[in-house]
């Protein structure tokens, strides 16, 4: 029996490529050895208020991305959460078994209520038991996230282990593959926080349908500071750690080696090198993705077949837990 994997990503807003070298860019590598199951999680992106025929496009955008990106539909699940009701059932008995005070000190938690004071929803607090449910439905093993999702996946942990603990045996509690290098691109704008694809200021993010005009232009007005050397020293020059690290990602070669390349270059030639491995490396994904796109039949064939493999394995474990729980089974 192959180790599962799991992981998803929000449709929300337009992807950056901080989702591709934090999380989907790390996917591919795990679809020989384990079996693979990637949701696009629009339940959890209705916690902030959505447009609707907005989420649904940026539904397809997120999958067609995930192919685009190498993932095989022959080899892994792809699916939409929505697709599959177990998510939404599972949560329920979890949510019976987590504190709210828990839920209160998660930092997303505090740190989207402030953003969206107005709308501080019960949905919003709950995200890291839906996000629980995704990963346990699957007797998950590994759990490939970006460094801003180790809370979460903690959660789920103590959540596994806490319903272990009261019923008896029946998740298995996944582990986090949090890559060293890539798990964290910070904002081209304010390189001490995560490139997010919320942020408001279009500068501080590469989206990976930017072209290479907008690519060049954001990475020529990058914040880095004033000492003129190209060195990884996150305290003291995010800035430009952070584009040693994205550039070092794009071409495979080492931060040492990258510093190398561009002692005494100066801060201009080395952000176009930089943007210019960006645009290379992007532009065959954004042909692939634009090519997916046009093709919604296809999409919507591949949803429904990952619907139904994930809903197959997903029912099993939601019965054993109601089963647990003390729920009549007809
Ligand atoms: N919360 C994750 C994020 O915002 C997305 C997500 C939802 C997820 N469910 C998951 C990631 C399960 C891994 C496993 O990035």
């Amino acid at each position: 029996m192959k180790k599962v994997v799991f992981s998803g990503v929000q449709p929300t807003g337009k992807l950056t490529l901080g989702n591709y070298l934090g999380a989907i860019r790390n996917w591919g590598q795990f679809q020989d050895d384990y079996e693979c199951i990637y949701c696009v999680v629009d339940l959890h992106s209705i916690t902030v208020k959505r447009v609707p025929a907005e989420l649904r496009r940026q539904t397809y955008e997120t999958l067609a991305l995930y192919i685009a990106c190498g993932i095989d539909p022959q080899k892994s699940i792809l699916f939409v959460q929505s697709h599959v009701p177990a998510h939404a059932e599972l949560t329920w008995v979890l949510n019976t078994i987590t504190y709210v005070g828990e839920m209160n000190r998660m930092t997303q938690f505090k740190d989207k209520s402030s953003k969206h004071a107005d709308n501080i929803n019960m949905g919003l607090m709950d995200y890291p038991v839906l996000m629980a449910s995704d990963i346990l439905l699957y007797k998950t093993d590994l759990v490939p996230i970006g460094a801003d999702q180790k809370q979460h996946l903690e959660i789920a942990r103590d959540i596994a282990i806490r319903f272990n603990a009261q019923y008896s045996d029946t998740f298995t509690v996944p582990d986090g593959y949090i890559p060293k290098v890539g798990a964290k691109i910070m904002s081209l704008q304010q390189p001490t926080q995560k490139m997010s694809k919320s942020d408001e200021n279009e500068k501080a993010s590469i989206y990976l349908l930017d072209d290479a005009d907008a690519i060049v232009r954001k990475f020529r007005s990058a914040v880095t500071d004033s000492d003129g050397e190209v060195r990884f020293d996150e305290v003291n020059k995010p800035g430009i750690s952070n584009l040693l690290g994205i550039y070092s990602l794009l071409s495979d070669k080492t931060i040492d080696e990258a510093e190398i390349e561009f002692a005494n270059c100066g801060y201009s030639v080395f952000k176009d090198a930089v943007a210019d491995a960006v645009i290379q490396k992007l532009a065959p994904i954004q042909a692939e993705q634009k090519r997916l796109l046009d093709d919604k039949d296809y999409l919507t064939e591949i949803m429904r077949q990952g619907a139904e493999k994930a809903n197959c394995l997903a029912r099993k474990t939601l019965s054993k837990v109601y089963r647990k729980v003390g729920f009549i089974q007809l």
